[in-house]
């Protein structure tokens, strides 16, 4: 779809693949609108690109609601919607508080449900208009150790998919960004560094160049880095064999 002149708004965009994103956007002539909660890097990022900063916290279950009512008031609406704003947490399911379980849960997965359902039929009633998921390959692979992350990320895919089904002749593009390991604050933020040696971590610019490339294509799903198709095909057309590659690998 054409980006220029259009409202997108973007959640999680004080920092990470937001951030990055939401400056391609503006490059490409998009009018923002900028959610997240650190007020200061918001207005940081409205000064740089011109956008409207909306600071709230998702994991309150009326914050999507409220954020869509802000996006209409100040923007008269919204053309492309980017889901990216997203939490992990790291360690044995078994240690995991279950408060814990549902932020992630609301903020990952209820939260873009909520806004997209807010967005989306006037998107459909336009017959115009674009809704981006930024899920993860833990979502489609299952990862030891963020077994809750994971879930919230296979239950947004899996939600995509069937909006896609049910979009389909609406006007109305449904995509996904599925990034593996990306070089934000996320690790630290989630309290568990990432310590692998491979694969190495994705520059931050380089996965928001995917995801507007994305958005302006009417892409269904975009991997960064684009080989990590390949375990996912593995595990699809051989999951014995990829539960021997994962044990054995990780
Ligand atoms: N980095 C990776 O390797 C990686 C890999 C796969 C998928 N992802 C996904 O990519 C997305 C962006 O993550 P990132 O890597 O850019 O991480 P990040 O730098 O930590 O950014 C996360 C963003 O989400 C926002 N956010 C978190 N909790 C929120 C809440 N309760 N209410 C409102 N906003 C909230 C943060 O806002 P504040 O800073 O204002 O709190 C921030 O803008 C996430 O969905 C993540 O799961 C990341």
């Amino acid at each position: 779809m054409r980006i220029a002149g259009r409202v997108a708004l973007v959640t999680g965009a004080s920092s990470g693949i937001g951030w990055a994103a939401a400056l391609r956007l503006a490059d490409a002539g998009a009018r923002l609108v900028l959610h997240g909660r650190d007020r200061r890097r918001l207005s940081a990022l409205a000064g740089r690109t011109g956008g409207f900063p909306v600071a709230g916290d998702l994991a309150d279950p009326q914050e999507a609601s409220r954020l869509a009512a802000e996006a209409e008031r100040l923007a008269g609406g919204v053309d492309i919607l980017v889901n990216n704003a997203g939490v992990g947490w790291a360690g044995p399911f078994s240690a995991m508080a279950p408060p814990d379980i549902e932020r992630l849960v609301t903020v990952n997965l209820v939260a873009p449900m909520r806004l997209t359902r807010a967005l989306l039929p006037a998107m459909c009633a336009r017959r115009d208009g674009c809704v981006m998921f930024v899920t993860s390959i833990a979502g489609r692979t299952g990862v030891a150790g963020e077994a809750v992350y994971s879930a919230t990320k296979a239950g947004l895919d899996s939600f995509a998919e069937s909006l896609r089904l049910e979009a389909r002749g609406s006007g109305v593009g449904i995509g996904v960004l599925v990034p593996g390991v990306v070089q934000t604050e996320f690790f630290r933020r989630r309290g568990r560094p990432y310590e692998r040696r491979s694969p190495r971590p994705l520059p931050v610019d380089r996965v928001a160049d995917l995801l507007v490339g994305a958005i302006a294509t009417g892409s269904a799903e975009r991997y960064a880095p684009g080989w990590l198709r390949l375990p996912v095909a593995v595990r699809g057309a051989a999951p014995g064999l990829y539960r021997w590659l994962a044990a054995r690998f990780g």
